[in-house]
């Protein structure tokens, strides 16, 4: 098969229609479209993806008005957090509606859901009589795709088009906020700080770690991983250190001299951490390719996105 890289959306909204699996763009990642309502574009996107089906995939929508079909009694504090951040890097747990496929809520009484904020994907979906389901355009296991090329180095020739929204503006996948009654809790960190959750629904509860079942699989602790085994430092000098017998890459947050590494990527010469989470998974990418021996990824502060870009580097630690 050809995968077509195309902005025509209405070419990627009859092969959606058609049960056909399209890549598509958001601001925080690229994710792997397939009607929601219909369990075997679903189970197809599970197939190429690799992934368990214990692992529950999000609903995307364009229009609040779609909620009513996919979720009920939806709390007064996910009403709140739709509309302060969508469409925008944030998925709701929610308690499904009984049309909602089980092959998308692996079996739960909740459905993940979403308004991406992408122009070309908006317009894409406002085309479907459906919602799409889409999990990120990546294996099981490996890092997440922000680039056309990230996508097409993973799926070329086993989907039939990319939708060509260019580079991912955020870079890191949505933050998840699900409820226990009206109580917010973090799945997990994303594009959205817990603190912009917070000032909009007061405390949340984490609810992160890799307990004995994940709610979530963003939880499971072996996820966004290169194949090259990384290791997260505080001090990154001292960690090139400890390893000079091997070919190193550093991946820093904003200082560009570590004379002994044989390469560096700097996320954010300004240190701002937003340019870092747009930047994180594209160097993530070219450091696995480049033939090293291990990537030390600096440590960031654990502050506003620095919490989600360090979560995020912690799960790559192989
Ligand atoms: O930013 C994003 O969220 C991207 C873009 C494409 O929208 N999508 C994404 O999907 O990251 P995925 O499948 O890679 O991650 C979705 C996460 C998984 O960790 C899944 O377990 C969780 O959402 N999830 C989905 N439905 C859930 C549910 N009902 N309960 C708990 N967790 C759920
Ligand atoms: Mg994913």
């Amino acid at each position: 098969m050809k995968t077509a890289i195309t902005q025509d959306i209405d070419y990627c909204a009859a092969l959606l229609k058609a049960n056909r699996l399209v890549a598509i763009p958001t601001e925080t990642v690229y994710g792997l479209a397939g009607n929601a309502m219909e369990e075997a574009a679903v189970a197809n996107i599970f197939e190429l993806k690799g992934r368990p089906r214990f692992n529950p995939v999000i609903v995307h929508i364009h229009s609040l008005s779609q909620l009513d079909g996919l979720a009920q009694n939806v709390p007064e504090n996910a009403m709140r957090l739709a509309k302060a951040f969508w469409p925008g890097s944030l998925t709701l747990i929610l308690p499904k509606h009984a049309k909602v496929p089980d092959i998308i809520t692996a079996g739960k009484p909740t459905v993940g859901i979403r308004m991406p904020d992408h122009p070309l994907t908006l317009e894409l979906l406002k085309k479907l009589p459906f919602p799409v389901a889409a999990p990120s355009a990546n294996p099981f296991t490996r890092v997440s795709p922000t680039t056309v090329e990230h996508v097409s180095n993973y799926f070329n020739g086993r989907i039939p088009a990319i939708l060509d929204g260019g580079p991912c503006s955020v870079g890191l996948e949505s933050t998840i906020v699900g409820f226990d009654g009206e109580a917010p809790i973090v799945y997990r960190k994303g594009g959205i700080s817990v603190e912009d959750i917070e000032a909009t629904v007061g405390s949340v509860t984490l609810l992160l770690e890799n307990e004995t079942t994940p709610q979530a699989p963003g939880m499971l602790l072996k996820h966004y991983a290169p194949r090259t085994p990384l290791v997260v430092s505080a001090d990154v000098d001292a960690t090139i250190t400890e390893n000079t017998s091997k070919k190193v890459g550093v991946l820093s947050f904003c200082r560009d001299s570590f004379p002994q590494a044989a390469l560096v990527k700097v996320l954010s010469t300004g240190a701002s951490m937003e340019e870092a989470a747009q930047n994180l998974f594209a160097s993530l990418h070219e450091l696995d390719r480049a033939g090293l021996d291990l990537i030390v990824a600096e440590r960031f502060p654990e502050k506003g996105l620095g919490r989600s870009i360090n979560d995020r580097l912690h799960r790559a630690q192989n």
